[in-house]
């Protein structure tokens, strides 16, 4: 009798080596930002924490960390939301449904959203800078009931930049989440809400300073001014949670491509308590 072959899986596994996944749809977010939903080709489904990270690669063009922004619910629907920067986030928004990539991960650390039971949550977003959020989203109103009062503050640089707005809408009408949204500049034919940085958001997010969990996610200056901004609201710094951006190349910590001062942003971040990272952050050098 023949011997019984096992199938080889531990190639998949190696984080060295990308799974090939198959996009199931896109989805035009903005002018320049789009929202891949991507299906293993192997069928194999890999769970992830909010505010991880995949690395995606494209065959014959390069490879670059991009958040997942889907349902940590229903990982068998891998969620990328990719804004064209450059070189591979060009090729990588040209691709059609049914066109196959590659993907290592996932990746990184999360957002404390265990930790955070009980507390009130203040999220601010700058940009694309709600995809990494999104998950975050997800599983608190997945778990509305573990945690206070839920805050949500976004900015975008015009109106269509904005990214979700369908589900901005959605979430706006549940009423146990407030929802605030604001833009740098609008047409006042295009626009009729608030018009300002995100920062100017904050005084008016209902929660308490003494036990509320900020998650912030945007560009650096905007993380810096958000930052002091919710100091001014009382809050200290090991209350508030910052996703950082650093070039990567093998995002398992051996190359030393992400060096963050003593970390490694894709093992130790992307998200890190900012009293961890208070030395460091803003340096421009670092
Ligand atoms: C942990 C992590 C998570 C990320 N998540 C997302 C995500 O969810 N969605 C997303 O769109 N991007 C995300 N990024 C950023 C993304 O990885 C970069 O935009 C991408 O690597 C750029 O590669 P490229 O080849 O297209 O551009 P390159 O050819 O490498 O760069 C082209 C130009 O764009 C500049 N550039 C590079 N990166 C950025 C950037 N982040 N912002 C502005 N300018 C930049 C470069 O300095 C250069 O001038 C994430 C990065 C990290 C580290
Ligand atoms: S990307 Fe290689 S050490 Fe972080």
């Amino acid at each position: 009798m023949a011997a019984i072959v096992k199938p080889q899986t531990t190639v998949l596994t190696d984080p060295m080596m990308p799974v090939p996944y198959r996009i199931l749809r896109v989805r035009r977010e903005t002018k320049d930002t789009f929202t891949f939903e991507l299906h293993s080709v192997t069928g194999e489904r890999f769970p992830f924490a909010p505010g991880q990270f995949n690395m995606l690669y494209l065959f014959g063009v390069g490879e670059v960390p991009i958040s997942i922004s889907g349902d940590p619910a229903h990982p068998e629907v891998l969620v990328h939301t990719v804004r064209v920067v450059g070189t591979v986030t060009k090729a990588l928004c040209r691709l059609k449904r049914g066109d196959i990539l590659g993907v290592r991960g996932p990746f990184g650390s999360s957002w404390p959203v265990a930790e955070a039971v009980g507390d009130d949550i203040v999220i601010v977003a700058g940009g694309v800078g709600l995809a990494p959020l999104r998950p975050a989203i997800y599983h608190l109103l997945n778990h509305r009931g573990d945690y206070g009062r839920v805050a949500l503050l976004y900015g975008a640089r015009t109106p269509g930049d904005m990214l979700y707005t369908d589900e901005l809408v959605e979430w706006r009408g549940r009423f146990d989440i407030q929802v605030e949204v604001t833009v740098d500049a609008a047409r006042p034919d295009e626009w009729q809400g608030n018009v300002g940085v995100v920062t100017t958001l904050i005084p008016r997010a209902h929660f308490d300073p003494h036990h509320v969990t900020a998650l912030v996610c945007g560009p650096e200056i905007m993380m810096r001014f958000t930052i002091l901004e919710l100091q001014k609201r009382g809050l200290r710094d090991d209350q508030i949670y910052i996703s950082m951006e650093r070039n990567m190349k093998c995002a398992v910590g051996f190359c030393g491509h992400c060096q963050y001062g003593p970390h490694f942003v894709c093992k130790d971040g992307p998200v890190f308590r900012f009293d961890r990272v208070r030395e460091i952050f803003g340096k421009r050098e670092i």
